[in-house]
């Protein structure tokens, strides 16, 4: 598939695309020979790029999801602990990186990549992509507790939290069993009258938020007093989790996957 000359030096790990717009400009670009005028100038397959006379190839990305089981370091090397990179079996392992850290306790949707700059985009901070997050804690989540992460939390950090939405609500005794249907959950005006006394052990519910500070859904929860018994990521931007995978398995993102993620975009304001 052909590609803006600018997009595939860029793509290469030359430069960003306005350093790249430059080493064209100032002719140091071949194109089969010929010296490129244009950024906008199409590469097709077979074209032979020279930089400074150096041939350029083309780079290939990978993507990967996994489903990150518990036990296991977000990160692509580790002197004691098996890292999420360790359970990808790919070409060049050495390339990939996660996108984002989950602590190591935390389960669910890894995106594991060699595409450094998508990774930027989806982890800038200016981008708000939504992340969303299945949550057990102890005690009952209020209504107090969903107006409050809206406003944002301060969990201790310069700057408080950017609004997070607390959704999908349901309620557990000590034994596991759940005390209220979704849908009455969902009504949340009707909270204690549904609830008629009975005491609550568990929340279970999901929580949306935009930015990936450090164990920032943990630390938000602790602020209202409602300790995170376990954590599963489920959405990234447009990417969800597979839910054929199992906890340690990964694939390939397909190619709707990876242009979806690359216009992920905000929703809470
Ligand atoms: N928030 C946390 O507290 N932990 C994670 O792993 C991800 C988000």
């Amino acid at each position: 598939m052909a590609m803006r000359l600018d997009k595939f030096l860029a793509h290469a790990g030359l430069g960003t695309r306005s350093e790249v717009k430059k080493f064209i400009r100032s002719g140091r670009v071949l194109l089969n020979g010929a010296e490129a005028k244009r950024p906008e100038e199409q590469v097709e397959e077979g074209t032979e790029v020279l930089l400074d006379g150096e041939a350029v190839t083309k780079q290939e990305y990978e993507y990967y999801m996994l489903n990150k089981p518990g036990g296991v370091i977000s990160a692509s090397k580790d002197e004691g602990c098996k890292t999420v990179v360790q359970l990808i079996d790919c070409p060049h392992p050495q390339d990939l990186f996660p996108v984002g850290r989950l602590d190591k306790d935390t389960e669910g949707l890894l995106l594991l990549t060699n595409d450094g700059a998508l990774a930027h985009e989806l982890l800038s901070p200016r981008k708000h992509v939504e992340k969303v997050y299945q949550v057990w804690v102890e005690g009952k989540v209020t209504e107090e507790d969903v107006e409050l992460f809206a406003e944002g939390l301060d969990i201790g950090d310069e700057k408080r939290t950017r609004p997070a939405k607390l959704q999908n609500i349901c309620y557990y005794n000590q034994e596991g069993e759940r005390i209220m249907s979704e849908s009455t959950c969902a009504a949340q005006e009707n909270l204690e009258v549904a609830l008629g006394g009975t005491s609550v052990y568990q929340t279970r519910l999901e929580v949306i938020i935009t930015e990936g500070r450090y164990h920032q859904v943990k630390r938000m929860f602790s602020k209202v007093g409602k300790p995170v018994q376990y954590l599963r990521r489920i959405s990234m931007g447009n990417l969800v989790l597979d839910k054929e995978l199992a906890l340690g398995e990964y694939r390939r993102l397909t190619e709707e996957e990876v242009s979806g993620l690359k216009n992920s975009k905000l929703a809470l304001r």
